[in-house]
């Protein structure tokens, strides 16, 4: 008997914590649960806004200038001196047209396509498929991503993709991919996309000797 009490009880405190008093209009301030007289520390926290005065420092500024040879660590343009190799960072030759080939500090191994499979399966295979074709699962969704066995993208420089990677395409849902691939993945996805692209296109005869016979080839 007491258990049905009880679980009456209990259901009515959550009916009317659930449904009651809604749309009720409080005209006193709530309980504090945390009031300022007791723990001082949480409303009224210690601490400089931007662009206040100090005190504590000599010069009177809250804000304080960055230590002596500090090097920014970001992308943007401050970062020039550490970013040395256009080709590396921008796609680039050196008169800002669009670089061939990969940038020679790379080394291009089987490691390194391996992880660019990894991001592009990741990052771009969703819109661009799994294939390179365009027809990624967005493509039953209406979006039109490009297809990288068009033979614009044969001929496209490297650094022409480097770029689009880099910033997405103007106008297309295509995004930018500077915050999630650094540059050295922006070009390992750019290796495995034209490993895709030759993969359609290669003939037997372009399997090397030594890998003939495992695939039964004479
Ligand atoms: C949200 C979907 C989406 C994702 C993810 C995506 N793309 Fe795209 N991409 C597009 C669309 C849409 C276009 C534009 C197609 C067009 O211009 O007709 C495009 C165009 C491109 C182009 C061609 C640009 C040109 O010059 O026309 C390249 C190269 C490209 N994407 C590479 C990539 C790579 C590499 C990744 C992964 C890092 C990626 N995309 C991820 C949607 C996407």
């Amino acid at each position: 008997m007491r258990t049905v009490y009880l679980i009456t009880f209990f259901l009515a405190v959550l009916l009317i914590a659930a449904f009651g008093f809604r749309g009720t209009i409080f005209t006193r301030p709530p309980i504090d649960v945390f009031p300022a007289w007791a723990f001082p520390g949480m409303q009224h926290q210690a601490k400089y806004k931007a662009q206040t005065a100090s005190p504590f420092f000599a010069d009177g500024r809250a804000d304080r200038p960055l230590p002596v040879g500090v090097v920014p660590a970001d992308y943007g343009p401050l970062a020039q001196p550490l970013h040395a190799d256009p080709h590396l960072y921008d796609g680039k030759n050196p008169d800002a047209s669009f670089a061939r080939g990969f940038p020679s500090s790379l080394v291009i191994d089987e490691k390194f396509m391996e992880r660019g499979r990894q991001r592009y399966t990741i990052y771009c295979s969703p819109c661009h498929g799994g294939l390179g074709d365009g027809k990624g699962i967005v493509s039953k969704y209406g979006m039109g991503p490009a297809n990288f066995h068009e033979e614009r993208f044969h001929k496209m420089a490297e650094g022409e993709i480097f770029n689009t990677i880099t910033h997405g395409k103007l106008n297309t849902t295509m995004p930018s991919y500077a915050d999630k691939l650094v540059p050295a993945d922006r070009w390992a996805v750019i290796a495995y996309v034209r490993a895709l692209e030759r993969a359609r296109v290669g003939t037997a005869a372009d399997v090397p000797p030594e890998h003939r016979q495992e695939l039964g080839l004479k």
